[in-house]
């Protein structure tokens, strides 16, 4: 049973509150947190702690539900506390946030509980031999992600393919620093003529994408595929489609409006011309038809199509027809058990896995710990600067060093689930 409960506020990393909580369980206690998008998808679950608060929430309302509802009451495990959040959350509009939060700190207390990892621990929930994802590494920010109108690709990516998570994340740094250097060499006004503070400082985003206001999509592939040069790695973009919505089934991309099927067959060229592998969210969840047509086109292409906003990590979304590979937001999905059930959806399709951050994350890294137990095929954290992104590079290079050194063991971790 859960024995104690704490929310408090903290900061993600563009300085605006989110929630964290602390969760006891029997003699061992968990913590977690949620990350914020700068713009959620329209089909995700909300958040609902907006109270904007810093600091130990004591016994104020939400605090008060969630004790009310969960402690001293028998569970059996993570499902049945992921349900009971789930019910409180539809109930009284708790919100993502702060359902996650406690969920995750829930399974902490769990994997502490049973003397294993987060990763081992989940790995006992999930049918899949754990396996290290490949960086999706954010090399250049644009659309919401950036200041002016959103009408440029949310991000266009590195995928490094070495064979090894550390040979990946040196080929990271290395295609990331090339970048940074060409922007920096721009001058100090970088690459659109203003002037930033810091002389030739380059600036970046809240996920630590590369600001290059002056340069297009088309600009900003070419430079990455230079960077990209000498080393094993691909090119992929989040176009973030619903974002570009100028209407039904119209889209604003780089100063003009096309309808859907022109916006098709301009993305498929840019990922011909440029050699794009991986493209997530080319258009709107509601332009499903466009999706279809586009998929076989698209793999024809040797493009791998992803939904993220599409899926909004939602096992009841999860459907043929649309996409290659779903991705996994966990505070989309709201629980760790939700999360887990989109994934199992995917797999059972066929479909391949994204584990992905969002634009304002905290410290947490229990996402990397998500994608090995998953067995993700790919990992989204950010590029290689500040903190909150670091945190994830840094947890990926010690999950990875738990898989070659003792794979049997930390694959077979059985799962105690609730002692209580
Ligand atoms: P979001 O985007 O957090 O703003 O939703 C993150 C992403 O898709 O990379
Ligand atoms: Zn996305």
């Amino acid at each position: 049973a859960v024995t104690g409960l704490r929310l408090r506020g903290i900061l993600d990393s563009r300085g605006r509150p989110t929630v964290e909580a602390d969760v006891r369980a029997g003699d061992a206690w968990g913590r977690g947190s949620c990350p914020v998008a700068i713009a959620p998808g329209r089909l995700e679950r909300r958040r609902g702690l907006r109270t904007g608060e810093l600091g130990d929430l004591g016994d104020g309302p939400v605090v008060r539900l969630l004790r009310d509802g969960l402690t001293g009451v028998p569970l059996t495990g993570q499902g049945d506390l992921d349900r009971r959040l789930r019910e409180l959350d539809d109930r009284h509009g708790l919100g993502a946030d702060v359902t996650l939060a406690v969920s995750l700190a829930h399974a902490r207390a769990l994997a502490a509980g049973s003397g294993v990892s987060l990763r081992g621990w989940m790995s006992g929930l999930f049918p899949h031999p754990p396996r290290m994802p490949r960086l999706l590494v954010n090399a250049f920010s644009g659309g919401i992600h950036h200041d002016g109108a959103p009408d440029s690709f949310q991000q266009i990516m590195a995928v490094p393919d070495t064979g090894t998570l550390t040979g990946d994340v040196r080929a990271a740094l290395e295609i990331y620093g090339a970048l940074e250097r060409r922007l920096s060499d721009a001058g100090p006004s970088g690459a659109d003529g203003r002037r930033r503070s810091g002389g030739g400082a380059v600036a970046i985003s809240a996920s630590s994408g590369l600001l290059a206001p002056g340069w297009s999509c088309a600009r900003r592939l070419e430079e990455l595929r230079a960077a990209c040069e000498g080393h094993r790695a691909g090119l992929g973009a989040d176009v973030a489609a619903e974002h570009l919505l100028a209407g039904p089934g119209r889209y604003r991309y780089e100063g003009r409006e096309h309808a859907s099927a022109a916006f098709a067959a301009l993305l498929l060229d840019l990922a011909v011309t440029h050699g794009i592998a991986y493209l997530e969210d080319p258009f709107d969840p509601a332009d499903t038809g466009t999706w279809r047509a586009f998929l076989p086109a698209a793999r024809e292409a040797g493009v791998t199509v992803v939904g993220d906003d599409l899926f909004a990590s939602d096992a009841g979304r999860v459907v043929p027809g649309l996409a290659d590979a779903v991705l996994l937001k966990p505070s989309q999905a709201g629980t760790v058990t939700a999360t887990l059930e989109a994934a199992a959806a995917a797999r059972a399709l066929g479909l391949r896995l994204v584990v992905s951050h969002r634009s304002g994350e905290t410290e947490d890294t229990a996402m990397c710990d998500l994608a090995v137990a998953v067995g993700a095929e790919w990992i989204k954290i950010g590029g290689p600067r500040r903190g909150d992104r670091i945190a994830k590079y840094n947890q990926l290079i010690r999950l990875a060093e738990t898989l070659t050194d003792d794979p049997v063991q930390e694959a077979t971790d059985p799962v105690q689930e609730a002692t209580d």
